[in-house]
């Protein structure tokens, strides 16, 4: 399919447009680009997490358990920021594409941010988890407690059995929740159109559902501001740019 850049821009809009408008349902996998307009920073960018920290000192249970304060630091400044962060028109866009589309459309999200719920979509799967809330290190069997600004006042947090809380988010090494993840695939396995937005391609098993569409010879549309793994895949439309300006343009192309 075409690839977006110079006069054959319009031509990808055109095609990922009447994808999207004729799909009856769409699976939209959203990685940390989605959220970078709104503030967010990405991992692997030039400005991102992974150019100046280690995700073994900070995103794995083992780091957890050696320097909890510095690993509770880390996600306490993510979750404060991403509280005053307001989410960007390709937010909207989406919300816009579930209500007013004609296809049953899920987010499968990698970010933990919680912005797609915040903007208003209602179907969302969190692969990653959620900043939301935290629960026993040890799994005592407390339920899970909400990560408010009191729980952050001292840190690191602990639960009621005494041993560590740590955000309800997947480290590094640890296996995805299982539903989110069983949901996943098997709506992966039966859109008929799949938007992947602002992801590197490259942590698995996300990454792996683009490919599974393209197998089953499903579109891509590719929302990126680079080219990915996927960028030149025959079955992938990619749409250069930032995700807060492509996806509203697309819904306005796909006139809904
Ligand atoms: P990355 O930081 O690896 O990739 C971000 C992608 O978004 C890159 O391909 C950028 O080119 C693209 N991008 C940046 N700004 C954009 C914008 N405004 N519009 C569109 N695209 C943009 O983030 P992920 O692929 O989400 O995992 O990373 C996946 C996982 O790696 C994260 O969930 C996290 C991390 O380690 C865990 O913590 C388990």
């Amino acid at each position: 399919m075409t690839t977006a850049g110079g006069g054959a821009a319009r031509t990808a809009m055109e095609q990922a447009a009447t994808l999207v408008g004729e799909a009856g349902a769409i699976v939209v996998s959203t990685g940390a680009g989605m959220s970078s307009e709104s503030g967010v920073r990405t991992f692997r960018g030039r400005d991102g997490w992974w150019r100046e920290r280690r995700a073994e000192e900070l995103a794995t249970p083992e780091a957890l358990r050696r320097d909890p304060r510095l690993v509770w630091e880390w996600y306490a400044e993510r979750l404060l920021a991403s509280r005053e962060l307001t989410p960007h028109p390709g937010y909207d866009a989406l919300v816009r594409l579930e209500r007013e589309g004609g296809a049953r459309t899920t987010v499968v999200t990698q970010n933990v941010d919680g912005l797609h719920s915040r903007a208003g979509s209602r179907d969302v799967v969190e692969l990653h988890g959620s900043l939301r809330s935290a629960s026993c290190l040890d799994r005592c069997g407390e339920a899970p407690v909400t990560i408010d600004g009191e729980l952050l006042s001292e840190l690191p947090p602990r639960c009621p059995c005494g041993s560590l809380l740590r955000p309800d988010v997947v480290l590094f090494g640890e296996p995805l929740p299982e539903d989110s993840l069983r949901r996943a695939f098997r709506l992966a396995a039966k859109c008929d159109v799949m938007l992947v937005v602002g992801t590197s391609m490259l942590v698995y098993p996300a990454a792996a559902l683009p490919h599974l569409a393209l197998e089953r010879s499903v579109p891509v549309v590719e929302v990126n501001t680079d080219a990915t793994s996927i960028t030149r895949h025959p079955g992938v439309v990619h749409l250069l740019g930032p995700a807060g300006e492509v996806l509203p343009e697309l819904l306005a192309e796909a006139g809904i």
